[in-house]
């Protein structure tokens, strides 16, 4: 049988780590696919730039519309990144009847609704596992391993960058900047890094995992997003003393009211795993009720591992040119018309223990009026420890855990405590999460 014809719109650096996985694993590969497959077409901004991969045999454009009406071209894959220009490109070949591979977490989270639509419609199929967590394959985890499990909640660090930040400054005292610079030396940083340190990059994560862990479209407008920017070095080192860790995580959680879809700093404790995942390294932790706690890890970002992904996707197209469009997995792992409208709750409507830190007045009475306002907004503390007066004005630093609690009556009882004339500066909140089980 003629080799599947691939045409690679960008190659950079998943496009050239890509191109050598395919080349290097040619034979391994086509004996799992059942056909040989060849990079036939690429498109490229630069045709003289200097290429990771070795482009013998492949015809480069500019011009990535000249591939995806290329007939002799098979596959899509688009690694060209952004939502606009790559959104026509990916329409545009599922118009033109060609199977889509994709790493672009903007792409789907934002457009996968349509993109999915059409792609129905039209008999194809868009994959896209190397959207998340880079050659991590979680959603195949999810969407087929965990297929007989009601999941419950999944929780992940899903963002490269800002691990290996939290983790330097942590281990090292490194300052943020600094590290972030390094990551984006190191090639795994956003072109636009706010994304990585804000949380959008995670939210586009988090909105996929979702919606294939509970059968909802994507809604990747309603993911509650905070990013790491205000995370100090004492807020770091107070967790530790506590017996936690800061990580950025991206939670998901069904409740009887709706679908918690939230990306923020959080606490968790240093015992869990999660909390040992360090540096660049991703890790998503899946709870289903059949099975429990599975746990995914391995490299979010890279050249060859985000190829990994990319050409896993590939084998499964291949495999699925022969088959029934109808019995093919569906994109988001439910049926296409089975899709819930279980509503995403507000981040106002989620519960989440808190760690919280203030300066405050060093004389009698400052902690009662602290605590009487937490007790009045139904907030129990957990533990509560006091440092050293800790700036010129004398304040001492109190740094308090509390038991689960309403996200707006917290947000009450801050509001209270900050205009209390005893606190000074605003009050530092991170969430937590224990997860275990529940
Ligand atoms: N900027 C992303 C990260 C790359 O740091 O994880 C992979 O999506």
């Amino acid at each position: 049988m003629k080799p599947v014809q691939i045409g690679v719109l960008g190659l950079g650096t998943v496009g050239g780590g890509t191109v050598n996985v395919l080349k290097r694993n040619a034979q391994e590969i086509a004996r799992r696919a059942g056909r040989e497959i060849e990079v036939t077409h690429a498109a490229a901004r630069d045709l003289n730039k200097k290429r990771i991969c070795d482009t013998d045999g492949i015809q480069i454009t500019v011009d990535p519309f000249d591939i995806v009406s290329n007939p002799y071209v098979d596959i899509i894959v688009e690694l060209i990144g952004g939502d606009t220009l790559a959104l026509e490109l990916v329409m545009q070949a599922i118009e033109n009847g060609k199977h889509v591979v994709t790493a672009n977490k903007a792409l789907i989270a934002k457009h996968g609704n349509e993109i999915f639509a059409a792609a129905q419609a039209k008999g194809v199929v868009v994959a896209f596992e190397a959207a998340v967590a880079g050659g991590i394959p979680i959603i195949k985890a999810i969407r087929e391993g965990l297929a007989g499990n009601q999941i419950q909640w999944l929780a992940g660090i899903i963002n490269g960058t800002g691990n290996f930040i939290l983790t330097e400054m942590r281990d090292k005292g490194r300052d943020f900047d600094d590290v972030l610079k390094e990551a984006q030396q190191l090639g795994y940083a956003e072109s636009d890094p706010t994304f990585d340190v804000e949380g959008i990059d995670a939210a586009h994560k988090l909105t996929i995992l979702a919606s294939i862990a509970f059968g909802i479209p994507l809604q990747f407008e309603s993911a509650y997003t905070e990013g790491i920017t205000n995370i100090t070095q004492e807020d770091v080192l107070f967790a530790e003393e506590l017996g936690y860790r800061i990580k950025h995580l991206g939670v998901s959680r069904k409740t009887d009211k709706g679908i918690e879809l939230r990306v923020h700093p959080t606490l968790i404790p240093e015992k869990r795993l999660l909390a040992n995942v360090d540096g660049v390294m991703n890790a998503v932790l899946v709870q289903g009720d059949a099975v429990g706690p599975t746990l995914y890890y391995g490299a979010g970002a890279g050249a060859e591992p985000t190829a990994s992904a990319v050409v896993a996707d590939l084998v499964d197209v291949v495999r699925a040119l022969t088959s029934d469009p109808e019995n093919r997995v569906p994109h988001l792992a439910f049926q296409a018309g089975t899709l819930s409208d279980t509503p995403i709750l507000s981040i106002d409507d989620v519960h989440t223990a808190y760690y919280l830190r203030m300066m405050a007045s060093d004389k009698p009475g400052v902690l009662a009026e602290v605590t009487k306002i937490l007790g009045e907004h139904d907030i129990s503390i957990e533990a509560i420890i006091q440092k050293e007066p800790a700036n010129e004005q004398n304040d001492a630093c109190v740094i308090m855990l509390t038991h689960r609690v309403l996200e707006k009556n917290m947000n009450a009882a801050i509001k209270s405590i900050e205009a209390l004339d005893s606190i000074h500066d605003r009050v530092t909140r991170i969430r937590m999460e224990m997860l275990n089980a529940n």
